[in-house]
């Protein structure tokens, strides 16, 4: 499907947005192995999270969905049964990662694929702490450790990991195949990432301490089913910011959207290019902090993005970039060289496709160098089948000149299905 967008401004209202994809992966697997039923609201009916309940419900739980309210009841940690095909994750590389930790440890083999992207992705990261917990991982592509991959449970041992990149994917198959382990598992963090595993696991009896860079699993008998409320995605929203920051006279109030300090870089980011930016009503609910975020225009300047910041906002530098061509001055980009292994290589193709629109852009090694106060003209851009890509070239296109085409937007799909018809409401 490819999509036209034309140029507007003035952008004003009050939106929510779908539920977050973090969150949302986890109620369902962490509800599947609990005991008794969740009932989780606000879920992200999105493709990455659909694949997930598809994956457990090949693992004998029964999962309903009713609009945003899904109900999931959980077999408890030893509840799951050996699938009789193939896991099929789609796109999702939290679904293969976290579900890779789970499987670690079941006393069954099964075999788990995706798409094309998720076959280009690497599962190395998980084999390597997994296998010295004691699992047998196989897979195709050499070092990389490619899918489709062959997971065989075992018995697993506690360990202690040194993380060699921030990635709370694999933080969090090794807490959760930590659930199993005959002892402690500690695992440090180079820099903290999205610690929404510990939250809810911890929200539903499991017990988990953070001190420092160290996270500690102390294998529990059980977890106890409650329900789960899933804010509104921060990365969602980031879109509707970025817009609401760069697009003259706006005024735009998102509702109810997870401000978990692991999320918050965007705003952190969009305060130090001056946006004016204000999260209103915050409050706490199943462990996370959620507000209003209230945006409206006003001039950015430039800014370097570097360090430990990153992970607070690896899914929304695209974004970011895009507000870095409205921004005085040149914008730096590093420290993000994890963005060439998700969906796409999103160093590649955020530089190649803002070019499209006439930015001022280039590509480094870890990141990207963007010279801002461009106007942009409408081009016609890819999405590279990576729902990120769509929705930054999205608010481009809005604030270019003329009319742009995105060509294969469906991938929106994948975490924020009605972004295209907020966006036209607005
Ligand atoms: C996610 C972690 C991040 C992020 C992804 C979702 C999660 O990946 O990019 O969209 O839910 O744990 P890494 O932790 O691998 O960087």
């Amino acid at each position: 499907m490819d999509t036209s967008v034309k140029n507007r401004t003035a952008l004003k209202g009050t939106i929510t947005v779908p539920g977050d994809k973090s969150i949302s992966h986890r109620s369902v697997m962490f509800g599947s192995l609990a005991n008794g039923t969740t009932h989780i609201t606000g879920f992200l009916t999105g493709e990455d999270c659909l694949s997930t309940v598809s994956c457990f419900k090949k693992m004998g739980i029964d999962i309903e969905i009713d609009g945003t309210n899904v109900t999931v009841h959980g077999k408890g940690l030893h509840g799951l049964s050996a699938p009789k095909e193939t896991l099929d994750v789609g796109n999702s590389g939290t679904t293969m990662r976290l579900m890779t930790g789970i499987l670690a440890a079941q006393p069954f083999s099964c075999t788990v694929t995706g798409d094309a992207s998720i076959q280009k992705r690497p599962m190395d990261r998980v084999r390597k702490p997994l296998s010295q917990m004691g699992a047998e991982i196989t897979g195709c592509g050499g070092e990389k450790l490619l899918a489709p991959l062959n997971i065989t449970g075992h018995s697993l041992k506690g360990t202690h990991y040194t993380l060699p990149v921030a990635s709370a994917q694999v933080k969090s198959a090794v807490i959760l195949a930590g659930l199993y382990a005959d002892g402690q598992t500690v695992v440090t963090e180079p820099e903290a990432t999205r610690d929404h595993t510990e939250i809810m696991l911890n929200y539903l009896g499991a017990d988990i301490k953070h001190e420092g860079k160290d996270i500690t699993v102390t294998p529990v008998k059980e977890l106890y089913a409650k329900d789960i409320s899933v804010p509104g995605d921060i990365s969602s929203a980031a879109y509707f910011m970025v817009l609401g920051a760069i697009c003259p006279n706006s005024d735009i109030t998102i509702t109810n959207v997870g401000v978990n300090p692991t999320r918050t870089g965007i705003v952190t980011v969009l305060e130090n290019m001056g946006a004016d930016i204000a999260l209103l009503n915050e409050r706490t609910v199943c462990g996370e902090k959620v507000a209003d975020i209230r945006v409206r225009y006003s001039p950015l300047k430039a800014t370097v993005v570097e360090g430990d910041i990153i992970p607070k906002l690896i899914d929304e530098i695209p974004v970011i970039a895009v507000a870095a061509c409205f921004a005085e001055g040149k914008t730096v980009i590093k420290d993000a060289q994890e963005l060439k292994v998700k969906e796409s290589n999103r160093i590649k193709t955020v530089v190649g496709e803002l070019k499209k629109f006439g930015a001022d852009i280039e590509e480094t090694d870890d990141g990207m160098i963007i010279k801002g106060k461009c106007s942009l003209n409408g081009a016609v851009t890819e999405s590279h089948n990576d729902h990120r890509i769509a929705m930054s070239m999205a608010v481009a296109a809005i604030m270019a000149e003329g009319e742009s085409i995105i060509k294969n937007s469906e991938c929106v799909d994948i975490s924020f299905p009605n972004f295209f018809s907020l966006l036209e409401n607005l």
